[in-house]
């Protein structure tokens, strides 16, 4: 089996790092193109995958091909590799907002094709991806590209009118989490911290606040609660997020993310 990748920037860079450090597939096993020949060979440096410099030779070559372009350039990929897409292989999209029957519709016959929407953490096996399908792709082919993106992460099955949702709470949510971190431990060295001792706390608070959401399967305000002792320290950075809209923000954010998704 031969994964191709069209597009090698931040999402694929994750996928192929996640699928190689897990040993799911080997380098051989993969292959790539991108814009530029500079993308190209600094993904054949650092992976050792093989690159080809036309998105058609690595549709003609892939059994799964991996649209990894930004959605605006879908279209004119589509057309590059339309002519090399086959009933047998499977076309799987990560472009946000970028539906099944759109893609099927540019292909302009009947194609195999799966959506996904993942996140970076794939880089570091912790992502979380988002799959739906349509009805040309069979359970086998199906369960083969959910092993590929359950080895860089989690990988749930969802109806595709949720997928503009997991943009929102997942594909995009990582930038958010990233500023609340940048936010927290700038805070600690205007204390007097120094800044990678300070990424370190306010990441594994994170780290670990989020495995106990997982692993506790307690509601997050219980959680919450069991911070805040009566009269303490926790409550007072409670009041003043609370006052300054934090929860409303936060779900503000998530709302115009997942309207950019739907509208792209
Ligand atoms: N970033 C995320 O966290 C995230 C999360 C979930 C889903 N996604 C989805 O993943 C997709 C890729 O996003 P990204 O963040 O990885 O984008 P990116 O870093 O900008 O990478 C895009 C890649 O596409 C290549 N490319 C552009 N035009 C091309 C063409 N005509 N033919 C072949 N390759 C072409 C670029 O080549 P050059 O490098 O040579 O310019 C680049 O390697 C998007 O559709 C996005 O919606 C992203």
């Amino acid at each position: 089996m031969t994964v191709g990748f069209i597009g090698l920037g931040n999402m694929a860079k994750a996928m192929i790092g996640g699928v190689l450090a897990k040993g799911l597939m080997g380098p051989n096993e993969i292959i790539g193109t991108a814009a530029t020949e500079a993308t190209r060979l600094k993904a054949a440096n650092k992976y050792g995958i093989q690159v080809r410099e036309s998105n058609a030779a690595v549709a003609k070559e892939a059994d799964i091909v991996i649209l990894a372009v930004k959605p605006q350039y879908l279209k004119v990929v589509i057309a590059d590799i339309m002519d090399s897409i086959d009933e047998n292989k499977i076309v799987v999209s990560i472009a946000a907002g970028k539906t099944i029957s759109w893609l099927a519709k540019e292909f302009e016959k009947p194609v195999k094709i799966i959506r996904v929407m993942p996140n970076t953490p794939a880089l570091v096996l912790d992502g979380c991806s988002a799959v739906c399908r349509n009805d040309l792709v069979g359970d086998d082919d199906f369960h083969f590209v959910m092993e590929l993106l359950e080895s860089f992460g989690k990988a749930y099955t969802v109806p595709e009118s949720l997928m503009d949702v997991v943009v929102g709470v997942s594909g995009s949510s990582p930038a958010y989490v990233f500023l609340f971190i940048e936010a927290m431990a700038d805070a600690a060295v205007a204390e007097g911290m120094p800044r990678k001792q300070a990424y370190e706390f306010a990441a594994q608070s994170v780290l670990g606040s989020a495995r106990m959401v997982l692993e506790t399967g307690k509601h997050p305000g219980e959680l919450k609660d069991m911070v805040c002792s009566p009269a303490g320290t926790t409550i007072e950075a409670v009041r003043v997020l609370e006052e300054q809209g934090f929860r409303g923000t936060v779900m503000d954010a998530v709302l115009a993310c997942i309207d950019k998704s739907k509208n792209l």
